[in-house]
């Protein structure tokens, strides 16, 4: 029998919220030795948005590189090297899978057999991408085809693209992945064709007209869009190397590389059985406690209420990753002090970034929709956005090449959801309607 390693906590999972928990912990006060983080990466937590935006810029003196990005850069915190943890007492198990767990034992169990026991437990296992292999994809398992996840996906990815350059490339998938790699393989000088199903991009937000204005800024960068099909097989050479994607509707487009971004799945196969779940994903209170006393679920992997909404929801995107585990911690700490603690109270939040663009969204995009724009001649970007409308009142927002102001003006705007006396003075103010709150 292996050695047994205890801790007082053990996150596992060493993404985004996993080093925004470490840092709360710290915060909270911390004795050496009572935290552990178990990661399959081999590096400590990084902000995952970079991997798909500054990771992948062609400029080698503007790339993102670590440990430039490990959190919290990206909320504008300090940056947690792993000399950070070391001093801390924090102890940073990397390279290690989890592959078994006992919650009623409080075990965890690794890839190599070492166990792991723990006190508190926090489950932070975030995603993994869904891949065509899933549907028996004829020759989807074909070399310089690439999903993104990890930092090992972003560096096989440009280790192709330095391999193929000026080469050319197919994009799976519509959605986030598909939108910002696509735009990232353009300015890495690919022939970039997009490859989705659905009838527009981004379908899960963007209306058709937020859409046909990303669409066909996409296309005047010199991006294929082709709608409406999907990919059904993949053509390799004698070396096994991608050379074709075959269409549905019977096209077959040249690639040399394909990135597919057809969505991701939260990692909860480890709990089956031992946890309650809601909507894919593990079900949480409004502190993340789970279904077990003692085990918590923070980021991608948790179905929390919704406050704001009498609802149980999933959220896929960073800013929730961040503030839950935070969250999570501090109700950990409340528990066993036997202080207080408000309920998670979330306005989702979601942003990208592409070429020159940037956008960001608040609220909930249901009901009806209303588009505005900013004519003004002289912005020096296009701004425009829409606001949803359910009841009466205002719900979501959205804005494209907002300020930071703009952008607080509208997340405020949908945190407060004011009544609407009339849709035409809304119509008319636009997005400084938004600025009055
Ligand atoms: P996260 O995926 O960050 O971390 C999970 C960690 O657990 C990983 O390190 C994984 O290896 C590890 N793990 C899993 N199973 C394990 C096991 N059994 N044993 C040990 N370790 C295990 N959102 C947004 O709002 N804006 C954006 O611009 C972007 N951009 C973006 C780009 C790309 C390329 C991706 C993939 C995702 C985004 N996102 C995003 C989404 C955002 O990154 C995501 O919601 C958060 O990273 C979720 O944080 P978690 O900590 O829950 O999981
Ligand atoms: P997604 O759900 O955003 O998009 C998936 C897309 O693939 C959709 O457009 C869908 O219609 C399409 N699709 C589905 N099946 C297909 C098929 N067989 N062939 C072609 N297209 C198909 O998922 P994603 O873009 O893969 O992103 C993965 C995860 O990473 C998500 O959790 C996402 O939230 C996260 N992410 C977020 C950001 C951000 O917030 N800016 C950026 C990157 C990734």
């Amino acid at each position: 029998l292996g050695m047994v390693k205890s801790f007082k906590y053990i996150i596992v999972g060493g993404g985004v919220a996993a080093g925004y928990a470490a840092r709360e912990f710290d915060r909270q006060g911390l004795k050496p030795g009572q935290l552990a983080i178990i990661s399959k990466e081999a590096v400590a937590p990084y902000e995952r948005p970079t991997l798909s935006k500054g990771y992948l810029n062609p400029n080698p003196k503007a790339a993102a590189r670590l440990p430039e990005f490990h959190v919290c850069v990206g909320s504008g915190g300090d940056r947690l090297l792993p000399d950070w943890y070391k001093e801390k007492g924090i102890q940073l198990i990397l390279g290690t899978e989890i592959v078994k767990v006992n919650l009623a034992l409080k075990t965890l169990v690794s890839a190599a057999g070492e166990i792991f026991k723990f006190q508190t437990l926090i489950i932070a296992t975030g995603s993994t991408v869904i891949r065509l292999t899933d549907f028996q994809v004829e020759g989807a398992d074909a070399k310089n085809m690439f999903y993104l996840r990890e930092l090992e996906d972003a560096d096989k990815l440009v280790e192709s693209i330095k391999m193929k350059k000026y080469g050319k490339a197919v994009i799976i998938g519509g959605g986030y992945i598909g939108l910002e790699v696509a735009a990232a393989m353009s300015i890495n000088d690919f022939d970039v064709t997009m490859v989705y199903p659905d009838p527009w991009c981004m379908p899960r937000l963007f209306t058709p007209t937020m859409a046909a204005f990303y669409e066909s800024y996409y296309e005047n960068k010199g991006i294929k869009i082709i709608k409406g099909t999907v990919s059904v097989g993949f053509n390799a050479n004698a070396n096994g190397e991608v050379k074709g994607v075959k269409l549905k509707d019977g096209r077959v487009l040249e690639a040399d590389i394909v990135v597919v971004g057809v969505g991701a799945r939260p990692l909860t196969a480890l709990f089956k059985g031992q946890l309650e779940e809601d909507k894919g994903g593990i079900k949480t209170d409004g502190f993340f406690k789970t279904s077990m006393p003692g085990v918590y679920a923070v980021g991608d992997v948790a179905t929390f209420p919704i406050k704001l909404y009498n609802e149980m929801r999933r959220v896929e995107h960073v800013d929730h990753a961040r503030k839950s585990a935070k969250h999570a911690v501090k109700a950990i700490k409340a528990n066993e002090t036997g202080k207080e603690l408000e309920e998670y109270d979330y306005l989702p939040y979601f942003y990208s970034r592409t070429f020159e663009l940037s956008w960001q969204f608040y609220g909930d995009n249901v009901g009806e929709t209303l588009f505005f724009r900013d004519d003004n001649p002289l912005s020096p970007k296009p701004k425009f956005g829409s606001y949803w409308i359910k009841d009466g009142k205002i719900v979501g927002a959205f804005l494209e090449g907002g300020t930071p102001e703009e952008n607080k003006a509208i997340a405020k705007v949908s945190r407060l959801n004011p009544p609407l006396e009339n849709l035409d003075q809304l119509k008319k103010e636009g997005l400084s309607f938004a600025s009055k709150f």
